[in-house]
């Protein structure tokens, strides 16, 4: 489902996640580990404030392993610690556990000086739409207790998910918007499926992310394509849209008098992009954003 966020809905959306805030000790905020920085909330340093907070890079399975291990660095700070996940696989799940436990280090020594016995860790996941939410919910769990898609502004009971002894997860997450204003924002989360192809065209989500490959990872046209020749100028558009065509040619997208359906093009482009079979990609680097 796709959401439309208007101000009114932003303004609700922080309102509940505020609400939920209180009721816990750590946040854990969940980015896309492809592009870390555009699935990030604008206004979450202001949303968490001072909560704690364990940054998880999920979707790590189709991200570059060493882009992903300097954003690692770049995000970690005081009170915050950053993670790579596979929330589809369970890959570094378990390593959540420990890593709240140290955010409540001060928690715990403060229970321990008014002679206090620990509780689970209250903990609750946000996030923008698509970005593993329910998936990671549901691991947590051992079940399906959230539906995939997004439901923002339903209000349901709260109820708190048991993982293991130690830690509990409200099984409601918080739901936030992705940033708006910079265009290749946009085109980034179009690029990894997180927007529809209805709201961005297809074919300049295609454009824009053949390009950026062009760049950094010009080895996956020929590796995926058997595309040798990539173009020589990227400002020049008819150049990059040749190299669509290459694709569109070698996947069957030629309609009849041999002209290539540049849409379908980018289509099996995208899909190839999203599942991974070009690779595990990042589409952004920190400093490079
Ligand atoms: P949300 O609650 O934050 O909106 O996200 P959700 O869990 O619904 O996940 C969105 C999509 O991302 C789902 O795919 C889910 O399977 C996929 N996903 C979640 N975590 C990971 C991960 O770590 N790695 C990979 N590769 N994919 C992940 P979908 O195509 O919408 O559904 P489905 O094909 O799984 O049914």
């Amino acid at each position: 489902m796709t959401i439309q966020w208007f101000p009114g809905h932003m303004t609700r959306a922080r309102r509940q996640i505020e609400e939920k805030l209180k009721l816990i000790d750590v946040a854990i905020e969940l980015l896309d580990a492809r592009l870390p920085a555009s699935s990030r909330n604008p206004m979450i340093g202001d949303i968490l404030g001072q909560k704690p907070r364990l940054v998880l890079l999920n979707k790590s399975d189709l991200a570059d392993p060493a882009a992903t291990e300097r954003w690692v660095e770049k995000l970690a700070a005081d009170q915050v610690r950053v993670l790579p996940i596979d929330a589809s696989t369970g890959t570094g799940v378990r390593d959540i556990l420990p890593r709240a436990k140290e955010l409540m280090a001060p928690k715990y020594e403060a229970w321990r000086k008014k002679g206090m016995e620990p509780r689970p860790i209250r903990t609750l996941i946000v996030g923008i739409p698509n970005v593993g939410k329910s998936t990671l919910i549901n691991r947590l769990a051992g079940r399906a207790v959230a539906a995939t898609g997004d439901r923002p502004g339903v209000t349901k009971g709260q109820q708190w998910i048991k993982f293991g002894k130690e830690m509990d997860l409200l099984d409601t997450p918080g739901i936030l918007w992705p940033k708006f204003e910079d265009p290749q924002v946009g085109f980034r989360l179009a690029a990894t499926g997180a927007i529809r192809d209805e709201i961005l065209n297809s074919e300049d989500v295609a454009f824009f992310t053949a390009k950026f490959l062009c760049k950094r990872y010009p080895g996956v046209f020929q590796e995926r394509y058997g595309i040798e020749t990539l173009p020589e100028d990227l400002e020049d558009p008819n150049q990059v849209v040749e190299l669509l065509e290459a694709i569109g040619r070698r996947r069957g997208a030629v309609m009849s008098g041999g002209k290539i359906n540049l849409a379908k093009a980018s289509d099996v482009f995208l899909h190839d992009l999203r599942s991974g079979k070009l690779g595990r990609i990042t589409l952004e680097l920190p400093g490079l954003v």
